[in-house]
């Protein structure tokens, strides 16, 4: 990003999947390499800013400079982002938080027995409709993964959500988005929006920042 661009503000991101544990040894979880939440991470920080960084399980190295903060469920991802929210300037949710968690999770594990196995699940918290609820909110963005009509599915949760500025992955396209090292994003603010073109996480993260640090300059 451009050097400076968010030389002063404090952003804090989530990143990579949440575990939801089941028992001991097993857990449903969402897929995501946290790649592109850590991309963001570095140019956020490249860009000047004081970056703290909540991630779930991934194995990828902290980017330097930027204080990190491991969790593995959404009930903790939910409460590391609400104990560092206040001071923050911007919020990115780039997470794959799982949306269901195990209701009872067993202390021990479950022997393997019978043909069918239920679980039951219930809602966890959307940690990013939560933070943008707030009254005092910092600049909130979040992440889309939609594998068709991508504006309208974005700007719909643009909308519902309360957001300052969605970035959608195009799911299924080839070199996009899981695991992958590239990618494309669309971008949708309420009166605009930005295409940023297929090319590395960190490419892409630096041109979110500099699109970022552009609309909180223009909403003042
Ligand atoms: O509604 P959906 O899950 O598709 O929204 C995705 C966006 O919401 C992402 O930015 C993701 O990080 C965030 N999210 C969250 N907490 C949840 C579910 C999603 O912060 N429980």
């Amino acid at each position: 990003a451009g050097a400076g661009v968010l030389q002063g503000r404090r952003v804090l991101i989530t990143a990579g999947p949440t575990l939801e544990d089941i028992d001991p040894v097993r857990f449903v979880g969402n897929r995501s390499s946290g790649k592109m939440g850590f991309a963001v991470a570095a140019a956020a920080r490249a860009a000047g800013a004081e970056v703290t960084l909540v991630s779930g399980p991934v194995s990828l190295p902290t980017p330097d400079g930027v204080t990190r903060i491991d969790v593995r469920s959404a009930q903790q991802m939910h409460q590391a982002v609400f104990a560092a929210l206040p001071g923050q300037d911007v919020f990115i949710a780039a997470a794959a938080v799982a949306d269901y968690r195990p209701a009872e999770p067993l202390a021990q594990k479950r022997k393997k027995a019978g043909e069918t196995w239920q679980i039951d699940l219930v809602l966890n918290p959307d940690i990013l409709a939560e933070v943008a609820a707030r009254p005092q909110r910092p600049f909130i963005v979040g992440f889309a993964a939609e594998t068709n009509d991508v504006e309208a599915h974005a700007r719909d949760k643009l909308r519902r959500k309360r957001l300052d500025m969605i970035a959608a992955n195009h799911v299924g396209q080839p070199g996009c988005g899981f695991e992958s090292c590239d990618n494309a994003l669309s971008v949708y603010w309420q009166d605009g929006g930005e295409e940023i073109a297929l090319a590395d996480k960190s490419a892409v993260a630096a041109q979110l920042v500099e699109c970022i640090a552009r609309r909180m300059e223009a909403a003042g």
